[in-house]
């Protein structure tokens, strides 16, 4: 089975980092497809803990080959800081371990601005983006002004390309916003200096990883944010640009999807969400606090408090069909232990509306809560427990309970951040 996705299968931040750290072990090739730095994937090595943006979580493993793909809306600043960082705290990374796609669009500091002006402008409508550019990079990608890191590598044509697009964002900033103008020598001169900083990096990314998997070789795929973060499985509009599930892959990575062996869900014991738009499993008062205490639910890129709710099962059955998933890990069991009651969102309830299944048709699911269903806690500390067999029995019936509800086989648990603390069933 070489080649596996992995993707977050609730509203992000559901310990991809840890999982993919910790299942490259056994991989060969880590490629991310999608999203840029809004992504924040936490891996715990020991005493370090490394937040990575942009370069894929397979990097801390010697050996292994990170790979981000034509999908990826890439920060060429975020991008050279993060290999500064690890190289300084003594983790190799060069041409060897690290591929960057030659057709992954720029994201340059107008994106920047105009993400956090056009969220001004949405006043109460406002998505809450983490304001890394995602958004209009995207927008620009689709509408074919977009800068592809190739571009930055020949000056002349960087330099017809930029003058067009700044030209039509000053207007905007100037105009619209009523915003000081970007001054076009000074982008151009900094971009084209990145992209010299790039340029040993680049490659055409999707031969490569298509011609690993013809060797044998074994390929991750790694999601970033989270499947109901879809742009179009999703909250939408309260959801991130890029397609965060498997159907990502094929575009993002240049990867035929016919390929792809396996899929796995990545999902909280219980569930997060942070920015604004609809959670109907959530929770506030001092519940929600007790959870965001105990699970130290704060963004690993923005550092805000991560809204905090119950796992929610019709949302999760939706992420993992809609994903092909052969099965799912669970993450953060650790964080419920010494909850007397551990309940679960089972069916979604708005006035006298049930629904079993995820209502993906309705235009918001602002209104919608969650029936909840509970089964007994448990008080022993668990972060220590390697076997199945050997968490409480309340905490086996837990998982179980669940993994039915969701009616796909939960084939890890992960009972702390370290890259050890997991419990493997069948992976
Ligand atoms: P990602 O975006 O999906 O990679 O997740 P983040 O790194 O944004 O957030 C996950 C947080 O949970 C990080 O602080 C991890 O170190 C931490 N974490 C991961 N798995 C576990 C776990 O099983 N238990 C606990 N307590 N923390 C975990
Ligand atoms: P990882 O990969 C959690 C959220 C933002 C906002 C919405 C749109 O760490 O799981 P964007 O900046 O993408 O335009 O913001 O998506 N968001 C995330 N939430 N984890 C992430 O990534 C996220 N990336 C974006 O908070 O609600
Ligand atoms: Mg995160």
């Amino acid at each position: 089975m070489p080649c596996t996705s992995v993707f977050g299968a609730q509203w992000g931040d559901e310990g991809k980092g840890k999982i993919i750290d910790r299942l490259s072990a056994n991989a060969d090739v880590v490629v991310r497809y999608q999203g840029g730095a809004n992504a924040g994937h936490t891996v715990v090595v020991g005493a370090e803990e490394y937040i990575l943006h942009l370069i894929p979580s397979g990097i801390l493993h010697p050996g292994k080959v990170n790979v981000i793909g034509q999908g990826v809306a890439l920060d060429p600043v975020q991008f050279l800081d993060e290999v500064d960082g690890l190289r300084a705290r003594g983790v190799a990374v060069d041409p060897s371990n690290l591929r960057l796609s030659a057709n992954a669009h720029v994201i340059f500091e107008y994106h920047m601005r105009l993400d956090q002006l056009a969220e001004r402008w949405r006043g109460e409508g406002r998505i809450g983006t983490t304001g890394r550019g995602i958004g209009p990079a995207y927008a620009d990608k689709t509408a074919r002004t977009g800068l592809r890191v190739c571009d930055l590598l020949e000056p002349e044509h960087c330099k017809t390309r930029l003058r067009a697009a700044l030209a039509e964002k000053n207007a905007l900033i100037e105009r619209v916003h009523g915003c000081e103008p970007f001054d076009f020598d000074t982008q151009f001169d900094r971009y084209v200096s990145l992209g010299d900083r790039l340029r040993s990096f680049v490659c055409d990314t999707g031969a490569e990883v298509r011609a690993a998997a013809d060797g044998g070789k074994h390929v991750l795929f790694e999601g970033a944010q989270g499947f109901m973060l879809d742009i179009d499985g999703g909250t939408y509009p309260y959801v991130t640009s890029s397609n965060t599930g498997v159907a990502g892959i094929a575009a993002g990575a240049g990867f035929p999807p016919g390929r792809i062996d396996r899929s796995i869900g990545i999902a909280k014991a219980y569930c997060t969400r942070v920015g604004e738009g609809p959670f109907p499993s959530e929770l506030h008062g001092a519940e929600a606090e007790r959870l965001r205490a105990a699970g130290n639910e704060f963004g690993a890129t923005t550092g805000r408090p991560r809204r905090c709710g119950l796992f929610d099962v019709p949302a999760m059955r939706y992420s993992l069909e809609l994903n092909g998933a052969d099965g799912w890990i669970m993450t953060n069991l650790d964080v419920l232990t010494g909850f007397d009651e551990i309940r679960v969102g089972t069916r979604y309830r708005r006035g006298d509306e049930r629904w079993h299944d995820y209502p993906a048709h309705l235009p918001t699911l602002a209104g919608i809560t969650v029936e909840a269903e509970g089964r007994p806690g448990w008080t022993e500390d668990i972060t220590g427990v390697r076997m199945f067999a050997d968490l409480p029995r309340t905490a086996r019936e837990y998982v179980q309970w669940v993994e039915e509800q969701v009616g796909s086989p939960v084939l890890m648990i992960s009972v702390g951040p370290d890259r050890d603390q997991v419990i493997d069933r069948e992976v």
